[in-house]
């Protein structure tokens, strides 16, 4: 009898497919200075890694931490390869329609950043023309130059940032658009790079992203945030990460 309750509920579980309170996945794309990446001993640490660890101590959860390459990040959450997106996801009324976000946590604008001899204004379509954009593909920065620069730039889309930003040190690209404060740390912290534009500001920030039917898991989220602000343990982790 035991036995049949037992499987029972397990089925239940599986029709209903929500995730279990317990071993929430949380995935991560790195590395995305400094959001999520690995220091020098290999340890994945960033904001948004802290961020992920408070928030499952707030709900009383193990998590397991899962590094995914960002375009599949969508998918996988679908998937059910893992629960929670923590990735520096921008909330888009397009990712809306196939996720629940939280409430934001973060708010980032795409920043430009080239080397110190770029003197080019990046809205200015005539001069940009022929001009090499890097983006990581999939993400708000790919739309928004595919939607506005399109036809006028080379778009070069990457895999991941660390490409991307590689591939500006070695001359392949002329500028790189990318989340504000990954630039800041990845290209500004090096000699010889500046900002070469006007932040611009894409998504209603950025939120945990989560599937549509786990509405409560959501809920439970978004205490824990609010809780982790009104406690200082927000400021905390942000001040660790940040340049301000
Ligand atoms: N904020 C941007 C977006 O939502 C890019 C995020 C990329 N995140 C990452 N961990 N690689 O599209």
């Amino acid at each position: 009898m035991k036995k049949l309750i037992v499987a029972a509920s397990c089925a239940l579980a599986l029709m209903t497919g929500t995730a279990q309170a317990k071993d929430l996945r949380i995935a991560f794309d790195i590395p995305y200075e400094p959001f999520e990446y690995r220091d020098d001993s290999g340890e994945l640490t960033g904001f948004e890694v802290e961020l992920a660890s408070a928030v499952c101590e707030k709900l009383e959860t193990n998590c397991e931490f899962v590094i995914q390459a960002w375009d599949g990040m969508i998918p996988g959450l679908l998937a059910r390869k893992f629960d929670l997106i923590m990735s520096s996801m921008s909330i888009t009324a397009e990712r809306a329609e196939r996720v629940l976000f939280s409430e934001p946590y973060y708010i980032t604008p795409g920043g430009w950043f080239g080397p110190e001899s770029f003197s080019t204004d990046v809205t200015d379509m005539d001069a940009m023309k022929d001009k090499t954009v890097g983006v990581q593909r999939g993400t708000t920065m790919d739309t928004y130059v595919t939607e506005n620069m399109g036809g006028v730039v080379n778009i070069k889309r990457y895999t991941t940032a660390e490409d991307m930003v590689l591939d500006l040190e070695g001359q392949r690209l002329d500028v790189v658009f990318v989340d504000y404060p990954v630039g800041e740390q990845t290209v500004l912290s090096k000699d010889g790079y500046k900002e070469v534009g006007e932040p611009v500001k894409l998504g209603e920030g950025v939120g945990v992203a989560m599937r549509k039917r786990d509405a409560d898991l959501a809920k439970k989220v978004n205490a824990a945030l609010r809780t982790l602000k009104e406690d200082g343990t927000y400021d905390a982790i942000m001040k660790k990460y940040f340049n301000y």
